[in-house]
């Protein structure tokens, strides 16, 4: 049996392949054809196989969900002005805004027609859908609010990240029949998931190799995005009546020294308690799964995935 890449991998292709190559599919053939990790939609296919169900029943979801993801990062590089996805120029910036804003409206219309076969999992999607829309606004009101509290923050980023992925999981099993508290079950590992994985990614944005990462480093600090990482900066920054953080953050945004703001934050010790922050929510994912009552045998791949994001670099 081929495994729960190579599925998805071939559905991706086939999908491409049959696209129209002019102005408004060609972004979404390029954005989708860069090398990605895919989590989404193997949460979707190991969701419905540790149910019973077979992945390839759970194809098209899998493929609409990344679809999604797809056109949020496509959106989300406008939002935070990023030059660059999975090592390659943004959509934005390789065509331009409006082409980004068009194509990536038309790439949620295709996630849609995916989602719609079943009524179950399009009411899940809808839900989590908007809750992303929520989470984006959310993460765009702090960057402008001065007090935001690492509560706030752990709102922010369950909404913008925590529920696309706890969503793909609950629609997996979803399709495989599941019962309505294993749905919930699998949903809550999802949580904490998406939680230790949007932890993961804002220490990777300050932190992380950018030929690794294929984004430009410590752009969320350019942005003053308010992460774990600055927020709880800031606030030791006061405490301590250290004003590198403060004063940097006053400059503009191109005029921002990010390695001294990087240096600053590891002296403040942030960078250790935001890691143990992104342990805590992985071990309450372990949690979550232990308290699922399948076969251990059927959770293995979701155990795997769990481990490489643990220890993740990109
Ligand atoms: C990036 O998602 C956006 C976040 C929610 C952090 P991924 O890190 O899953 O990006 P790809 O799809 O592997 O490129
Ligand atoms: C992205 O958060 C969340 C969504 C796209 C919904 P980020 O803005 O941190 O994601 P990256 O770092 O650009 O991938
Ligand atoms: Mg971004
Ligand atoms: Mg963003
Ligand atoms: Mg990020």
């Amino acid at each position: 049996m081929p495994d729960h890449r190579s599925l998805i991998d071939q559905r991706i292709a086939a999908w491409a392949k049959a696209l129209p190559s002019d102005g408004l599919y060609a972004p979404m053939a390029y954005l989708m054809g860069l090398p990605a990790k895919r989590i989404r939609p193997l949460l979707v296919l190991m969701a419905c196989e540790l149910f019973g169900g077979k992945p390839e029943d759970a194809l098209d979801e899998a493929l609409g969900i990344e679809l999604f993801h797809n056109f949020t990062l496509m959106h989300d590089d406008i939002m935070d002005a990023a030059p660059l996805r999975r090592g390659q120029p943004t959509v934005h910036a390789k065509w331009n805004v409006n082409t980004a804003i068009l194509s990536g409206d038309a790439m949620l219309v295709k996630a849609y027609q995916l989602m719609a076969r079943r009524p179950a999992v399009a009411a899940i999607f809808s839900e989590h859908a908007l809750g992303v829309c929520e989470g984006q606004q959310l993460d765009m009101d702090f960057e402008q609010r001065e007090h935001v509290s690492v509560a706030d923050y752990r709102e922010m980023i369950r909404l913008k990240t925590a529920v696309l992925v706890s969503g793909a999981l609950r629609i997996g099993a979803t399709i495989a029949g599941a019962a309505t508290d294993d749905v919930r079950l699998i949903g809550a590992f999802g949580e904490h998931l998406g939680l230790a994985f949007q932890l993961r990614d804002d220490l990777l944005d300050a932190f992380g190799d950018p030929t690794k990462t294929g984004k430009q480093q410590g752009g969320d600090l350019l942005a003053g995005k308010k992460t774990f990482l600055l927020i709880r900066g800031l606030e030791l920054s006061a405490e301590q009546g250290r004003d590198a953080l403060p004063a940097e953050l006053a400059k503009p945004s191109a005029r921002r020294d990010v390695p001294r703001m990087l240096a600053e934050l590891e002296t403040l010790g942030v960078r250790h308690e935001a890691e143990r922050a992104v342990q805590r929510e992985e071990q309450q994912a372990a949690a979550s799964l232990d308290a699922i009552a399948v076969d251990e045998a059927r959770k293995a791949s979701l155990r795997t995935l769990s481990a490489q994001l643990m220890g993740r670099s990109y």
